[in-house]
């Protein structure tokens, strides 16, 4: 086996660090999403996208989960720009993309066109309710959607911390062969790394060369840790826990949607293009609330081929640590009752953490939970 073939055959390189956009008068203003869309476009973790959806495209993922050419691509990628905006734009011009003043890249304006949110919630997040935190964030944004071709200029990456763990896919697919692996599975995840998380990644490790820890680091809801707590916590985890040579940790841009099934589909994609062969789908992948069920991100999988999604996907039940097993297991493997189950609720142990109170050690690693109380006592 090698690494995985990107997906649409070959990896989009669109960055351009000597790109003279200095005559370009006209600019969008992008909003966090965007600029981290932006540069996983750019370094091919979103191939075989070469820029933000026309409307061709987004209508054909919004309705088939496909670009218009059949590719299989499950969420859209859109540049939400407003109404003044657009109305300064001319098709045809390159545009500079900026945030916070600085220019970013540049698109090449190729449509403006009005989407039809309900539809984009109902499709992507299967719910129109505002409250649904990805449905918050749709509504929220522009009214109209530009689209074209990017370049990258600039890579926005400030904060020192990731600057170490961030890598370009075409950077981690080198890390992945000289360390001969050839088989790796890819984790994403938006919490700190906890039993259950830590179970599921050493099972799937079992089976393949090496495990690619993958966390989310853009916009996430705001009562999930912050990203730069969660990087200290999985630093003293891989230390203490989790052979070197076995597990490579890097960062991945992308704010969250929590569309569950539809984002499961797109985060194995994007593992794919960093050249991960498997990926993980435990329960509830992506989801929030009780928007869908505990396997649907599993299920959604099987509307496709193998080749058509071209990463194996390795289906987790729900884990936790069983007292009467005395050790961690799932619903397929322990036969006691929900009592014996160690089981504490996100919002419980956000609140544990922020007293300052340490959740039991079957539950999280007590060098984890340091770290985090820490973080989140001096943030
Ligand atoms: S996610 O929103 O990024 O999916 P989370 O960090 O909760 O966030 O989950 C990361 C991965 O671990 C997902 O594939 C999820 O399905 C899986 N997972 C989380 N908790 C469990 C659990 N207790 N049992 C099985 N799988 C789990």
């Amino acid at each position: 086996m090698t690494l995985s073939i990107p997906h649409g055959g070959k990896l989009i390189n669109r960055v351009d660090l000597n790109y003279n956009f200095s005559a370009l008068a006209s600019e969008i203003e992008m909003d966090a999403m965007a600029l981290s869309d932006l540069e996983l476009i750019a370094n091919g973790a979103y191939s075989p996208l070469v820029g933000f959806l026309g409307k061709n495209d987004y209508e054909s993922v919004l309705q088939n989960m496909r670009l218009a050419n059949g590719i299989v691509w499950s969420i859209p990628i859109t540049l939400p720009v407003t109404e003044d905006t657009a109305q300064k734009l001319k098709i045809g011009e390159k545009v500079r993309l900026t945030f916070e003043n600085e220019t970013y890249g540049v698109i090449e304006l190729q449509e403006l066109y009005t989407p039809n949110k309900k539809e984009e919630a109902e499709n992507v997040y299967q719910t129109a309710d505002p409250e649904h935190p990805g449905v918050k964030k749709l509504l929220h944004r522009s009214n109209i959607y530009a689209a074209g071709p990017i370049v990258l200029t600039k890579f926005p990456l400030k904060h020192p911390d990731f600057k170490r763990y961030y890598k370009t896919p075409i950077e981690v697919r080198k890390e992945f062969q000289q360390r001969n692996w050839n088989t790796v599975v890819g984790f994403q995840t938006r919490n700190p790394v906890h039993r259950a998380h830590e179970y599921i990644q050493k099972t799937a490790l079992e089976m393949v060369d090496g495990l690619f820890l993958n966390p989310l680091v853009g916009e996430t809801k705001p009562d999930d840790i912050p990203a730069a707590i969660r990087l200290k916590s999985y630093e003293v985890l891989l230390k203490n826990y989790y052979p070197n040579d076995r597990v490579y940790l890097g960062i991945f841009l992308a704010s969250m949607r929590y569309a569950g099934p539809k984002e499961a589909i797109f985060h194995a994609l994007v593992r794919k293009n960093y050249g991960c062969t498997h990926f993980i789908v435990g329960r509830d992948h992506a989801g929030v609330g009780n928007y869908y069920g505990t396997y649907d991100a599993q299920k959604i999988f099987n509307q496709f081929n193998l080749e058509e999604i071209g990463i194996t996907i390795l289906s987790f039940e729900h884990s936790f640590y069983c007292t009467k097993c005395k050790s961690m297991a799932s619903s397929k493997t322990c036969p006691h009752n929900k009592t014996d189950h160690l089981h504490l609720s996100g919002t419980k142990v956000r609140e544990m953490l922020r007293n300052g109170e340490m959740p039991p050690p079957e539950f999280s690693r007590p060098e984890v939970i340091e770290v985090l109380i820490k973080g989140l006592q001096d943030s």
